[in-house]
């Protein structure tokens, strides 16, 4: 039985998969995310592009764009989003954990993604940094929160990756992208961050 099944059995959580994670309707923290790195850029004439949705626990705060693609490499946790939202703007894709398969190129203009690369290995991060390169348009701004492994509550966690703020930034940099803005203290285990794609000489440090 799906985890979000048995909670609505036991009648706790009943709308959304992850809110055992925290609620960005509850944690300070989380509402940062909300409302500085998502709800600036929520525009109904834009597309979103969202990693590893899982039930939506933040995809509803995407629903302002004009369309919403989904990515996860479980095809289950598609359908339990499908459950929580059945509108027609979100589109699910179904991938094989770096790719963005039918995405069409320069075609994205927000990307985000929370619980997902904290779980990821330095290489599956800069594979999924070389796929967004394709499908993002130029001044798209990309969403990522990553283990900061600088952190007591990250090494805590089973199965965080050894990432940190400056791993990250030299993904990031290397793979071609500028960062725009940061968050490395809000969040108890992780760090966020805001780039785009490197402009014409444009150098990041
Ligand atoms: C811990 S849940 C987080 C869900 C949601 N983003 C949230 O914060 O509540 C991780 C989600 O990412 C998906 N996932 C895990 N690895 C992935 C990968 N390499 N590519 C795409 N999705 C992935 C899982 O299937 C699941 O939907």
């Amino acid at each position: 039985m799906l985890a979000s099944a048995r909670r609505r059995s036991e009648g706790k959580h009943d709308s959304v998969y992850g809110l055992e994670w925290g609620d960005p309707e509850e944690m300070w923290s989380l509402k940062l995310v909300r409302d500085q790195f998502i709800l600036p850029y929520v525009d109904p004439d834009r597309r979103a592009l969202e990693i590893g949705p899982g039930g939506g626990r933040w995809t509803r705060y995407l629903l302002g764009f004009g369309e919403i693609i989904v990515v996860d490499r479980h095809r289950e946790l598609l359908d339990e989003l499908a459950k929580n939202f059945s509108q027609p703007k979100i589109i699910p894709v179904l991938n094989n954990g770096t790719d963005f398969p039918g995405v069409a190129a320069n075609s994205v203009d927000f990307v985000f993604s929370f619980g997902v690369f904290v779980h990821l290995d330095a290489w599956i991060i800069n594979e999924y940094l070389k796929a967004l390169g394709n499908v993002v348009k130029n001044d798209a701004n990309i969403v990522i929160q990553y283990a900061d492994f600088r952190k007591k509550e990250a090494r805590r966690q089973s199965g965080f990756a050894r990432n940190n703020p400056e791993r990250m930034r030299k993904m990031v940099d290397a793979a071609g992208y500028t960062v725009l803005e940061e968050n490395v203290t809000a969040l108890w285990h992780s760090s966020i961050m805001r780039f785009r794609k490197k402009r014409d000489g444009e150098v990041m440090y």
